[in-house]
């Protein structure tokens, strides 16, 4: 918790940011949503399971959302910038006709969860690709131009990109409409990573006019925590396995620890390593336990939601991997493995939660979250409330939300908030 509040603090401070490796950056994003925002909005979400489209309409405290679900096949995601924006608009442009409003010029929120360094609300240049996307041409560029560029390119849609933003500032916003105390958003998906309230006069890389709450939405971008080396002495031989297989080796070391991009494949390295050594399985194997990227995430979530001492879904996913001869002791094993690997996730995402909750201040604080791992583990969340409960000041009361719909949400507000302020302004 020290070594990660003080890259924080290096983070927003204007000296040391360049070399920091917790970014913090500023989002452009001042203002929490007070309800009273409307219209109707499109947003893009793209950076987690699914690449999302969607049309929303706000009318004082009521929401309207109708999306659909694009792929994004890998080729896509390992191919060019252009290839990437190319891909995009077409869905957008597809999925406007779709919904009958291809004419109306309606405002657009872009999520995108990657980190970027903003410039202002519709200026973002991405500082590196992250989880598994990896498209040339793109790091360094200013990713609302390139999706311009590549609506213009086809010029059969009319759209205004209102704002970019992360997942985690879209989970905070929709969360806040809701919940008024909302200060954080979490994701705990493909990826991991936080944003929070932070006073304006701490964000020292931000230097636009106040013209809103005198806060900022910073956006951490916690996974690159460890990456100068800060967590070896808790990172072990799978950690470092994961690492050298990934499409970004020496990066991104703590979300590698954390989420659901990693931890079948980091569970599924420990069972290799124990039945080689003759410890599960009678040492006896299959080519599937033993294919890289073959134990999935979602099986770690299944297996911890067996009562204990009942190994149903644990027994079907042996068979699924062709270890019909497990015993009932390799179930018991496999379990606890399955339990230290999802335990520690949780156990890294409260200490740097509670390093935040200590360093805002606040007395009551509700954190927004969303992302595969904690919507589907059985545990998770106790986990995470027990962890946060032993490390964060006692004073400080919080409570775990659940965003219920995504960031898609956050992004019309995001869109309606700037919206709002801009008439205000007038
Ligand atoms: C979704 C958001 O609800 O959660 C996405 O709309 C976000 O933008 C995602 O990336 C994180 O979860 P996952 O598990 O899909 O990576
Ligand atoms: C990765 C991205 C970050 C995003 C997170 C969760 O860490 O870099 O921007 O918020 O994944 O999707």
């Amino acid at each position: 918790m020290e070594v990660f509040l003080d890259n924080v603090n290096k983070g927003l401070k204007k000296q040391t940011h360049s070399e920091s490796i917790v970014k913090c950056f500023p989002t452009y994003v001042q203002d929490l949503p007070n309800g009273t925002e409307t219209g109707k909005f499109l947003a893009l979400d793209l950076g987690g399971t699914n690449f999302r489209v969607l049309l929303i309409e706000l009318s004082h405290e009521h929401f309207e959302m109708k999306s659909k679900i694009f792929a994004i096949p890998q080729h896509i995601m390992l191919g060019s910038g252009e290839q990437l924006f190319d891909h995009i608009a077409e869905c957008l442009a597809i999925f406007v006709k779709e919904e009958k409003v291809a004419d109306q010029r309606l405002p657009l929120g872009f999520t995108f969860s990657f980190p970027l360094s903003q410039k202002g609300l519709t200026i973002g240049y991405l500082e590196r690709w992250t989880k598994g996307f990896n498209c040339s041409n793109v790091v360094g560029n200013d990713v609302v131009q390139m999706l311009n560029e590549a609506i213009d390119r086809r010029g059969d849609v009319e759209i205004e990109i209102c704002a970019i933003l992360n997942d985690t500032t879209g989970t905070l916003m929709s969360c806040a409409w809701k919940n008024r105390s909302t200060r954080i958003g979490l994701i705990v998906g493909t990826g991991s990573n936080t944003c929070y309230v932070e006073k304006q006069e701490n964000a020292e890389t931000w230097n636009d006019v106040n013209m809103g709450s005198g806060n900022v939405l910073i956006n951490s971008e916690w996974g690159a925590f460890g990456d100068d080396g800060a967590l070896d002495f808790v990172r072990t031989e799978y950690d470092e396995d994961i690492d050298r297989n990934s499409v970004n080796p020496t990066k991104q070391k703590h979300e590698k620890m954390i989420s659901g991009m990693y931890m079948g494949e980091l569970v599924r390295l420990a069972l290799e390593r124990f039945t080689k050594e003759g410890l599960l399985f009678g040492g006896k194997g299959s080519d599937m336990l033993f294919e890289r990227g073959r134990f999935y995430t979602k099986y770690v979530s299944e297996i911890e939601s067996d009562a204990p001492g009942v190994f149903n879904n644990l027994r079907e996913i042996c068979e699924e991997l062709g270890l019909k001869h497990a015993t009932e002791q390799d179930y018991i094993n496999i379990r606890y493995i399955c339990e230290c690997i999802s335990r520690r996730s949780a156990h890294l995402v409260s200490a740097g939660l509670a390093t935040l909750l200590n360093k805002m201040g606040e007395k009551k604080v509700t954190i927004g979250i969303d992302g595969s791992v904690y919507r589907f583990h059985p545990h998770f969340h106790n986990l995470m409330m027990e962890k946060i409960k032993e490390l964060a000041d006692p004073s400080i009361e919080f409570d775990l939300m659940l965003s219920e719909d995504g960031s898609g949400r956050g992004a019309a507000l995001v869109a309606a908030v700037a919206a709002r302020l801009q008439k205000e302004k007038k």
